[in-house]
């Protein structure tokens, strides 16, 4: 054992038929990042849950291809939520039933979007300062399907507002089987520290017996260790950190597990994991969107290189898998 071996003991949570080792550390959910490959490679990188990207409801009735593409699921993910947002409970229950045909682990809600084209019509935060409508929603999906029903939120509307504790209550009423909570409000979007104490509050609530999974800057382990130890919140949730750092799991695991700091990936673990994430991506949602998605991830895969910007920038203006992996081949000449 080493001397350094952390003493948190945490517990072990189960959701449905679903069992999670202690101390979970989950991927958020993140659109346009948390794709099937994406979040195949967290899994094997020790991600213990994931979420789909969030996908509307309205969409999903509507038969929208991006909605309908956004439910697969690869058999490797699980377990792993099917996320939906929405402002109608009527279109919410119907996307739930569907999403639920996809056989996702858990349905999850977004109420925690704080983007404008979503939140300005009453969905994601945008519903945080009508908890009736909250309430109402989460009841009929509840209803409507038969597997768990999670929601994803935030502390509260605005600074004046922050009533995450009694929502959390009410939605656990509703017969919610866990609650994800980003440490901000709907106004602070990503604005400012990500505060937790309400988050603790809510775990600390004895009224409260579902799972409490805590969000919001957690970029390493030393982090996700104050989280589960000074807050004691059932999981944490990594969003940002993990964008082309899917190595993040193994790194909160290994420190959570040892209090020691694991060395960063060499090069060609980079390059190798990178080019199967283009080549997955590519297969699932076409070249052309995978070789602009991808882009978002560079920044981080790369990011302890030091002199990388040329580099950078070739791969993010490629427009071609091939011409990607002439770069990445080069990258591992120049770099090993
Ligand atoms: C690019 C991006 C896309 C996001 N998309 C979603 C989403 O689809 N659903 C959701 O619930 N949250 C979404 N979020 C919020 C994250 O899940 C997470 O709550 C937030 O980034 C805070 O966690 P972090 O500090 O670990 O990044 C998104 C965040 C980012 C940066």
């Amino acid at each position: 054992m080493s001397a350094n071996k952390t003493s948190i003991a945490g517990q072990s949570i189960r959701i449905g038929n679903v069992y999670f080792p202690k101390l979970p550390v989950i991927l958020a959910p993140m659109e346009d990042i948390t794709d099937p490959p994406f979040r195949k490679i967290c899994r094997e990188m020790g991600a213990d849950w994931v979420y789909t990207e969030f996908i509307s409801a309205d969409g999903l009735i509507r038969d929208a291809d991006k909605s309908l593409q956004k439910l697969d699921i690869y058999p490797e993910e699980r377990p792993v939520s099917i996320q939906i947002f929405g402002s109608d409970a009527a279109a919410m229950e119907d996307a739930a039933r569907l999403a639920q045909e996809k056989h996702p682990d858990f349905i999850d809600i977004n109420f925690g979007c704080p983007v404008r084209k979503v939140a300005s019509k009453g969905a994601g935060s945008g519903i945080m300062n009508d908890t009736p409508r909250m309430v109402q929603i989460t009841e009929r999906v509840v209803r409507a399907v038969d597997i768990p029903v999670t929601v994803k939120t935030r502390l509260g509307y605005d600074k004046n507002t922050k009533n995450i504790v009694d929502i959390a209550e009410r939605l656990q009423d509703c017969g919610i089987a866990a609650i994800a909570i980003h440490g901000r409000t709907r106004c602070q979007l990503y604005r400012g520290n990500a505060d937790w104490t309400l988050i603790g509050e809510v775990k600390s609530n004895p009224r409260m017996h579902i799972p409490v999974i805590g969000n919001g800057d957690i970029k390493d382990g030393a982090a996700a260790l104050r989280a589960f130890d000074e807050y004691n919140v059932d999981g944490i949730m990594i969003g940002r950190a993990a964008t082309g750092n899917p190595w993040i799991f193994k790194e909160v695991r290994h420190f959570l597990e040892s209090g020691e700091k694991l060395p960063s990936p060499g090069i060609m673990e980079i390059t190798e994991v990178c080019r199967r994430h283009v080549r997955m991506s590519a297969g699932w949602k076409g070249e052309r969107t995978a070789v602009f998605e991808m882009r978002k991830h560079y920044c981080n895969y790369f990011r302890a290189i030091p002199n990388f910007k040329p580099y950078r920038i070739r791969l993010v203006t490629a427009s071609s898998v091939s011409e990607l992996e002439e770069i990445l081949d080069e990258i591992e000449k120049t770099f090993c």
